[in-house]
């Protein structure tokens, strides 16, 4: 039996990206043998529309059932005004809580042929490669009590960690550095948050069963600055969920474009949940122009984690530094020449890609 991939593409442009998706699935089925089934329900504004809540049951069940879930985004203006417990990141927030998906794995790596599209100098940003490692299913996000107004006069969000919930996000950045170049800064604001300073504590603990890994702590503030202005000082960077989401969009900045960024959802078992970084872009919403390798470089993600197809995974990442070493971008990479191409047009590129190199080997 081939792999059960729920799709899920959500708003905005979500919708236009999860097409690309699909077409890069075809093209990697017809070249590698294998077989993807597709499922797709509804989340977020578009689940409002069509069930009334963001996140209807029977796309819970349809996620509990998949081997991997692709998600497009959520959200977009056409739900700003409805209330806090209908909106459609709801939808997002509940799927990651209902799966347990507390890793939240986002790679931004320099891209050579785009290195003139970040506004930051080509010295510092070139060969970074970053792993931002985010608490997801705790912390702000999730607080108990969820009572946030009081006749409109006070507001209240909690911050809550239990110490498990730490320990197995750190305890997964560690194994991660172990992979990679094993250096590992934690951020946090134990300087202010009581939470911060257990989160400080449960690194010191864990450190100690990967005596390999150098680890330093840095403030929030701070590591906002050095990200940008010392990116390469950086391996993996973990990190509670607000601060994670925060300095991710920020990190973005690196490649040029935060409709570059994959991101992978993971808890202890294969299944996952692979999302670009990126919202539903409301501004470009409809122009078929949106960047599509974010949605692209997750799929590749989820071949690689959920499915241990690593070759495939492998090719897709090859096929789409090709097309972009070939000055083909879409038009939020403007600044690295006059090649800009619609949404359809770059996913055809990198799909001819994929065939063309099956054929030559
Ligand atoms: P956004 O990420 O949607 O857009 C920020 C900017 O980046 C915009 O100028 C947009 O055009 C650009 N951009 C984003 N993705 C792009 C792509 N693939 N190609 C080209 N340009 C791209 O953030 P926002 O505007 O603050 O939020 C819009 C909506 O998306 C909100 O409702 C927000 O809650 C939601 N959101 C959803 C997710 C998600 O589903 N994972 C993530 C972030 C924001
Ligand atoms: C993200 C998004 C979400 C988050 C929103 C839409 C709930 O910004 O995936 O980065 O804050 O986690
Ligand atoms: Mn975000």
């Amino acid at each position: 039996m081939g792999k059960q991939v729920v799709l899920l593409p959500g708003d905005g442009v979500g919708k236009e990206i999860m097409q690309s998706a699909k077409v890069i699935l075809e093209a990697i089925s017809n070249e590698y043998g294998y077989s993807f089934t597709f499922h797709e329900h509804s989340i977020g504004g578009d689940a409002i529309d069509k069930y009334g809540v963001p996140l209807p049951q029977q796309t819970v069940e349809a996620c509990k059932e998949a081997d991997a879930i692709l998600l497009g985004a959520v959200g977009g203006p056409k739900w700003d005004n409805i209330s806090a417990h209908n909106r459609p990141e709801k939808g997002l927030l509940g799927i990651r809580k209902e799966m347990g998906l507390f890793a939240n794995l986002r790679p931004i790596k320099g891209i050579n042929a785009l290195l003139s599209a970040s506004p930051l100098k080509e010295e510092f940003i070139k060969n970074s490669d970053i792993l931002i490692i985010r608490e997801l299913t705790g912390g702000l996000y999730f607080g108990e009590p969820s009572e946030r107004r009081d006749n409109g006069n006070s507001v209240v969000d909690t911050l809550f960690y239990r110490r498990d919930e730490m320990e197995r996000i750190i305890d997964k950045a560690f194994q991660q550095a172990m992979k990679r170049s094993k250096h590992l800064t934690s951020v946090d604001k134990a300087n202010v948050l009581e939470s911060s300073r257990l989160w400080r504590e449960v690194v010191e603990e864990k450190r100690q069963e990967y005596p390999e890994v150098e680890v330093e702590h840095l403030l929030v503030d701070a590591a906002a600055m050095k990200l940008i202005t010392q990116p390469n000082a950086f391996d993996v960077i973990v990190t509670e969920n607000l601060f994670g989401d925060i300095l991710s969009d920020e990190a973005s900045v690196l490649t040029g474009s935060l409709g570059m960024l994959p991101s992978a959802s993971m808890r202890e078992d294969h299944v996952g949940l692979y999302e670009p970084v990126h919202g539903s872009a409301p501004d470009i919403t409809g122009k078929g122009i949106a960047n599509p390798l974010g949605m692209i470089l997750s799929t590749a993600m989820m071949l690689r984690h959920s499915f241990q197809m690593d070759e495939a995974a492998t090719e897709i990442e090859r096929a789409v530094n090709y097309v972009l070493d070939l000055g083909y971008h879409t038009p939020d990479l403007a600044k690295i020449g006059q090649k800009a191409i619609t949404t359809k047009e770059m996913t055809d590129l990198i799909v001819d890609h994929i065939t063309l190199k099956s054929i030559s080997d």
